[in-house]
């Protein structure tokens, strides 16, 4: 990006952390209109911390345990952001349930990516109950985080067919390369005030295929 300064991002973790690694890679080209300030985890023990720091960036761990209530704990998490002076927060694999507080502090400027196509699946165990349902087109999310557990606008979904024979582990490694696509996308978009959040809805300019469709199994003509 010449010239331009670029967003600053807080990525909260809570393990393994690829989607985490997807939009440090992609922070890497100078193109890209975020850079990541700091990686922050809920857990001492994520996997992911090791491997930020691996690349260099700033990590800290706020261990929810050691709170009595959401609020404390959000509290400390409100104070790190602003330590950091970051402007966009990225929620990548983060196990916490948040609430009016802290998402009203960051409305607008807090994304989180979820493994299934919202308003399905909120919650957890997203592909094990896309299995049983027996629906042919699965996918993910990135949507704005509001005081709603994953009922905030989306920007971006992506979509993966479910196989015969998909159990919950081969669905999930499908859905995750998609996440790892779309999430560096919607953090762009937003970085870069392309994609906006306006009285809780979502607004701006974005290109999309008004032809574009999936159908799964394939349609043949
Ligand atoms: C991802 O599949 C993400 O969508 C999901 O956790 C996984 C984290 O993987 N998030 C949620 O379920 C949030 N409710 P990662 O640590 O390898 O990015």
């Amino acid at each position: 990006m010449s010239g331009a300064v670029r967003k600053k991002v807080a990525v909260l973790i809570s393990g393994r952390g690829s989607n985490m690694t997807a939009l440090i890679d992609a922070a890497r080209d100078p193109a890209c209109p975020y850079e990541i300030a700091v990686v922050i985890s809920n857990r001492p023990e994520a996997a992911g911390l090791q491997t930020a720091r691996e690349a260099g960036i700033a990590t800290t761990v706020i261990d929810h345990r050691r709170f009595d209530d959401r609020q404390a704990f959000e509290e400390v998490l409100h104070e790190t952001l602003l330590m950091f002076a970051v402007d966009l927060v990225a929620c990548a694999g983060f196990m916490r349930i948040m609430t009016a507080y802290i998402t009203g502090l960051w409305e607008g400027r807090m994304l989180n990516i979820h493994p299934s196509l919202l308003p399905l699946y909120r919650g957890l165990h997203t592909h094990e109950r896309a299995l049983e349902d027996g629906v042919r087109i699965h996918g993910c999310t990135v949507h704005f985080v509001t005081a709603d557990l994953d009922g905030g606008p989306i920007i971006i979904q992506g979509a993966v067919p479910v196989l015969h024979g998909d159990t919950p582990g081969s669905l999930a490694a499908r859905v995750l390369r998609v996440e790892h696509r779309i999430f560096p996308r919607a953090l762009s978009l937003v970085a870069c005030g392309a994609i906006r959040l306006e009285n809780g809805r979502i607004t701006g300019q974005w290109r999309a295929d008004a032809a574009a469709f999936i159908t799964s199994p394939e349609l043949e003509d």
